[in-house]
């Protein structure tokens, strides 16, 4: 058994209202007493959701999560969001690389180096999301793109407070085509490797390693059984209240 405290995380993407985000709440809420403890839970919704999300989310243990930050503090970045203003708003996670951004935005590990700074100045956990696709996966290249997604870790001597990496094989996000167990298996044991170079093995055993891509409450529990999955970073199930519910309890 791992010692590590499964998390399921909610990225909402660019769906959901302020509104929509309370509805959501408000029901998934009323779900939540029938799900373990034990399971972390934190939802990213879009920007303007945040402060309305929060507000309803204080007292619960559920985790108030941004899908993005700035990579500076403050200044001339017309339409950006900085990690102080994420802060303040009670947001405890950020996500950081996710794939969409990376191939929108051409972000590059050196922008998530500083984003990952400006979220652990603040105290926001960062969510940090590599992973292949499927070009590379064919072309053999899986562990050479993970190995250089992991290089935006370098300039840390010690692990980034709070932490979490998301493994989300871009083929198998919104394509309702899941990795098996036994691959997402394989690339989290080189992720956790190439955090045990980095920081030793100790406190690599400590780091929770998502899965993201396709989940669903159909095959939750078979990927949230394996001990090398601490849970899963979820887009799609994670839109309609009692089917992210179901995704919580299959990480019980
Ligand atoms: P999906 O998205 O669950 O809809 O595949 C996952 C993600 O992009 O984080």
């Amino acid at each position: 058994m791992s010692s590590r405290a499964p998390l399921v995380v909610a990225n909402w993407k660019m769906n959901k209202t302020a509104r929509e985000a309370a509805a959501f709440a408000e029901e998934f809420l009323a779900l939540r007493p029938s799900l373990p403890d034990s399971v972390g839970v934190a939802i990213a919704p879009a920007f303007p959701a945040l402060e309305r999300l929060g507000r309803l989310l204080t007292h619960t243990q559920i985790l108030l999560a941004a899908q993005d930050v700035h990579t500076e503090t403050k200044g001339a970045n017309t339409g950006e969001v900085s990690a102080p203003m994420l802060k303040d708003l009670g947001v405890a996670m950020a996500l950081v690389g996710h794939s969409e951004r990376r191939r929108d935005r051409k972000e590059d590990e050196a922008a998530f180096t500083r984003k990952i700074e400006r979220l652990v100045e603040n105290a926001i956990s960062p969510l940090y999301c590599v992973g292949e696709t499927l070009e590379e996966r064919d072309g053999g290249k899986t562990d050479d793109v993970l190995a250089r997604q992991m290089t935006a870790l370098d300039p840390f001597g010690s692990l980034p407070a709070g932490l979490v990496i998301a493994y989300e094989p871009v083929w198998a996000i919104g394509t309702g085509r899941a990795a098996s167990p036994a691959m997402a298996v394989e690339a989290h044991r080189q992720i956790r490797s190439l955090l045990a170079k980095r920081y030793g093995e100790g406190v690599a055993a400590t780091v929770r390693i998502l899965y993201g891509g396709s989940v669903t409450p159909a095959n939750a529990a078979t990927l949230f059984g394996e001990e090398e999955i601490d849970g899963g970073l979820v887009g799609g199930a994670s839109l309609v209240p009692a089917d992210f519910a179901a995704l919580v309890k299959a990480a019980g």
